[in-house]
């Protein structure tokens, strides 16, 4: 089959379409055929050994993909596709089912198959997705997801999402409005009107406002784009605010210091723990209309270093998607 590759960590041209051999499923697996699967800020992160970090954290992120070189050469984690073929064991799904999912830090999916667990984050397309509508619902979603728990975010509480643009940020407005929150969304000018579609109660121009100086405090603020930190909007705030972050060693820290210090806390919790069950609640928000995937460009895999370029400008609204179907 064919795959997108890399043997060394480094830039978007460290990528190539290479010819591999296909997978073939355990007897708990099984075999699909990818359509569609996109690039994200995970890609290009493990792609780079997180070098941008620091050396603690490229240190860190080597531990855990390879010290010298990947271990696993093919990334990706988000999919949507079909069964092709399952393993002796596998009940859950028959062959020819539209299937959608995340393979997280297994990675796989920028290839034209890729073997998942029946068990893991994999189940039936939303009725009303396209296959790359489907493979970008899991990425921003789960980490909003993550973050608006770990935030015990819920309903009536007021939120400010800064960031609101990026994948994780347009999932974490539509989320915190489905958990009943009141939500004020921060962007760029351009942006402006899709996180308003997005269902933000109210939205901020981030070039021409700086909304730490308008005097209004919130129950939790969401820095889902990590350009923002605890210290320049803690005074926007509640007592007993939360400041969520996605992003940053020094978040991590200060989530234990004000766990002890403080009434306003960093919640920064890591490893995030994706399951299922929260596939399962992604696939019926989007059938029932209260959650949409946002989709900036669509590339052919052989495009694949062009798309990571354009993931890397950090300037991407919502998803890339990478279109893989032979
Ligand atoms: N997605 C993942 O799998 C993943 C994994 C690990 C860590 N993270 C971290 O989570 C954060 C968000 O990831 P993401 O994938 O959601 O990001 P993303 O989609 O790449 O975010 C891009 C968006 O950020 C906005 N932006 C850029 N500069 C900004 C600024 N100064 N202030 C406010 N908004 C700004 C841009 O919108 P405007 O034009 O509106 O400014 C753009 O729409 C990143 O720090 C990333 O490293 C993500």
């Amino acid at each position: 089959m064919k795959a997108v590759v890399y043997d060394h960590y480094g830039p978007p041209d460290v990528l190539r379409i290479e010819e591999v051999a296909r997978p073939t499923p355990k007897d708990d697996e099984v075999l699909v055929k990818i359509h569609a699967a996109t690039v994200n800020r995970l890609d290009v992160h493990t792609r780079e050994a997180n070098r941008k970090s620091g050396l603690f954290v490229s240190a860190l992120s080597r531990l855990v993909s390879g010290v010298r070189a990947p271990r696993q050469r093919i990334l990706g984690s988000e999919f949507a596709g079909e069964v092709v073929e399952k393993g002796a064991t596998v009940t859950d799904f028959k062959l020819g089912d539209r299937v959608f999912g995340n393979t997280g830090l297994r990675f796989g999916t920028h290839a034209e198959f890729t073997c998942v667990r029946q068990s893991a984050r994999i189940t039936s397309m939303p009725t009303n997705a396209s296959f790359e509508q489907a493979a970008a619902i899991t990425d921003g979603a789960f980490n909003a997801l993550w973050c608006l728990r770990v935030g015990n975010v819920n309903q009536g509480q007021t939120i400010l999402v800064y960031g609101a643009s990026g994948a994780i940020g347009t999932a974490g407005v539509q989320l915190a409005r489905y958990l009943g929150a009141r939500v004020t969304a921060v962007c760029g000018t351009k942006n402006l009107e899709l996180v308003k579609s997005l269902g933000a109660d109210r939205v901020i121009d981030y070039t021409k406002e700086d909304f730490t100086k308008d005097g209004k405090r919130y129950d939790a603020i969401f820095d889902a784009v990590g350009k923002n930190t605890f210290e320049h909007t803690k005074s926007s705030l509640k007592p007993g605010g939360v400041y969520l972050a996605t992003d940053g060693f020094r978040n991590l820290l200060l989530h234990f210091w004000t766990q002890r210090f403080g009434d306003k806390k960093v919640r920064f919790q890591l490893p995030p723990v994706y399951a299922q069950r929260d596939l399962l609640l992604l696939k019926e928000l989007v059938e029932t209309g209260k959650f949409k995937p946002v989709i900036d460009r669509s590339y052919p895999m052989e495009q694949v270093i062009d798309a990571a370029r354009y993931v890397e400008t950090e300037q991407k609204t919502g998803n890339v998607v990478l279109r893989i179907s032979a």
